[in-house]
């Protein structure tokens, strides 16, 4: 098993090389998928002119934007990173009322009790100690403030992943699966979980809702297929694996796809927790 120390290490590693330039080469499909479900979390956040912000794993800062035109020029966003190739990216927005850190949340030495909102879209499933780092984060709201982050479900809820996952699988070599308590992208599927973080990191009234949406992957299967190894664990099982493996597992996720083929792109199901808390 695997320390927090060197899951911490793994997680840095792969957010700061590939992961980031994964990210920024892919942005375009990513956003497709991530908008919509952000869009929720920014209105369930409900930022308010004057209010202080914090954006958390805040990438390329599209949502520390839509919260800093929120707050108005009397509020303040601060978006941070462990990513420096992200943080580069966020601070070409050159905004006038948000500021941009390299660092990692989990430790960051944010000043104590200074965040009216604690947000995040997709950037609290990568620490390796969640309840610390849940805990810096708290210690960085005002007792009156709000955390509300969206994360996703479990991979079996978001078949637009699972359903090319499942079908190149046998063709690739092997997939590492992490553990139940590992960080991921699918490690805060599980509500019990995130409920068991939250209260230990000392948030009270957490609310869970879920949110189901359609995902457009492409605008028919070849473009899906154009794309589809671009980020996620498809590209690094591509990279691992033979071409004429590559070229079995394209076959097979083809396959699968067509039945989602419609007028409107290729459509799958996608879900995630919108989830809300308070620091007292
Ligand atoms: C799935 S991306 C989401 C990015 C952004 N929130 C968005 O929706 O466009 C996850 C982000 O979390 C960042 N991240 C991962 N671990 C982090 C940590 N410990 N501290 C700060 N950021 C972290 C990554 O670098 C990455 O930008």
């Amino acid at each position: 098993m695997k320390t927090t120390e060197q899951l911490a290490a793994e997680q840095a590693e792969f957010w700061k090389g590939p992961g980031s330039r994964m990210w920024l080469a892919a942005y375009g499909r990513i956003q497709r998928t991530v908008t919509g479900f952000g869009e929720a979390a920014l209105a369930a956040a409900d930022a308010r002119p004057g209010e202080t912000v914090l954006d958390v794993g805040c990438g390329t800062g599209d949502t520390t934007a839509a919260l800093a035109a929120a707050v108005g020029e009397r509020g303040q966003v601060l978006g941070v990173d462990i990513a420096e190739g992200l943080i580069a990216v966020a601070r070409e927005k050159k905004l006038a009322n948000a500021g941009f850190e390299v660092g990692d949340a989990a430790r960051f030495a944010f000043e104590a009790g200074a965040f009216d909102l604690v947000f995040s879209r997709f950037g609290v499933m990568f620490f390796a100690d969640p309840v610390a780092a849940f805990a810096n984060l708290h210690r960085a709201l005002k007792p009156a403030g709000r955390l509300v982050f969206v994360c996703w479900r479990t991979p079996s809820e978001n078949p637009w992943a699972l359903v090319p996952l499942r079908a190149a699988a046998p063709h690739l070599p092997p997939i590492e699966r992490p553990g139940p308590e590992d960080p991921g992208q699918y490690s805060f599927g599980d509500r019990a979980r995130v409920e068991r973080i939250l209260a230990g990191a000392g948030f009270v009234r957490p609310s869970f809702q879920p949110l189901d949406r359609m995902l457009a992957l492409g605008k028919d299967v070849a473009d899906v297929l154009d794309r589809i190894s671009e980020f996620g664990p498809l590209a690094r099982l591509f990279k691992e694996a033979a071409p004429e493996q590559v070229g079995k597992a394209r076959e097979a996720i083809a396959e699968a796809l067509k039945p989602h083929a419609t007028a409107d792109g290729v459509q799958l199901a996608g879900a995630c927790w919108l989830v809300t808390a308070t620091p007292s």
